[in-house]
């Protein structure tokens, strides 16, 4: 996958549109984008199928979202870490979309789910995670959507040291020691995740950064939507570090260590410079 954007400008810049202009997105945009969706990939190696789909012809609905007719789904069959490929997609195409100068909301729970799983065709074996709007941001956000994100504290985000840590879960690990892991690190604070819980954990042990999940939503028949937060919050950190000009790969090397509660490991990253 040829990622052809601003990573770290187009995180920085990026938080959830669910107010619309109202006006249909430029072909140009409309192709890069259907372009891109074909070539997404992840590296957990889960096939992803992307859709754009028309509002007005799926009778697709949202009560969050005002002035957008073009949503992008996604669906994936149940095989092992679907979440997270699927997490690590979506958010790839959304980043993407973000650099066009587009707006997304990825949306789990306010959607009518029963359109968008008939417009993807969805199969017993497959699932829908999510979906979102596609269009360009409002110039003034809806007062249902300042009020929500006031409720959530969209703006928010745990502070660094609290969410990554040095060696093991005791010691919260400072930007200046996270060396070559730092911006990447940065990155995945800065990600969305359902209701704004952010439930990513790191520990960096040397040349490796051990992920893990504090859970605080149930699973439900979609599975657990944490782990599309984890699947999201990995492609801020690879995508990151590629651009950084780093190599690394992702291994499953849980160093079980003692862990907080509803702490769960994830994956690993080994850096290879
Ligand atoms: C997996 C996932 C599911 C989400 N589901 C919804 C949803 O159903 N409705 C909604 O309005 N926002 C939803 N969101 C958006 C989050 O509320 C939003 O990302 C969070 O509040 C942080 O705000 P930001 O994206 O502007 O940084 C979801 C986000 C993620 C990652």
């Amino acid at each position: 996958m040829n990622i052809n954007f601003d990573v770290t400008k187009t995180i920085k810049g990026r938080k959830s549109v669910r107010t619309f202009d109202g006006n249909r997105i430029k072909e140009s945009d409309r192709s890069a984008l259907e372009s891109f969706i074909e070539k997404v990939s992840n590296p957990f190696d889960v096939p992803v199928e992307f859709r754009l789909l028309d509002a007005s012809r799926y009778d697709l609905k949202s009560p969050v979202v005002l002035g957008s007719d073009l949503y992008l789904a996604g669906k994936v069959k149940r095989c092992k870490n679907f979440e997270l490929g699927f997490g690590y997609s979506f958010e790839t195409a959304c980043l993407y979309a973000h650099s066009l100068g587009l707006g997304t909301v990825i949306l789990a729970a306010t959607l009518k789910r029963s359109s968008f799983e008939k417009a993807m065709d969805l199969c017993e074996d497959e699932v829908m995670p999510t979906a979102s709007p596609i269009g360009y941001p409002a110039q003034k956000q809806s007062l249902r959507e300042s009020l929500m994100r006031k409720s959530l504290n969209a703006d928010d985000r745990i502070a660094f040291e609290k969410l990554f840590f040095d060696g093991n879960f005791d010691t919260g690990l400072k930007v200046e020691n996270a060396r070559e892991f730092a911006v990447a690190l940065d990155m995945v604070r800065l990600a969305p995740s359902a209701t704004n819980k952010q439930p990513w954990r790191a520990v960096v042990d040397k040349d490796t950064v051990h992920f893990y999940e504090m859970k605080s939503i149930k699973d439900s028949s979609l599975g657990d939507i944490q782990k599309v937060d984890m699947g999201i919050a990995l492609a801020h950190f690879d995508l990151t570090m590629q651009t950084e000009g780093y190599s690394g790969k992702f291994i499953e090397s849980d160093p079980g260590i003692k862990l907080p509660k509803n702490v769960h490991y994830i994956i690993s990253y080994k850096s290879v410079n």
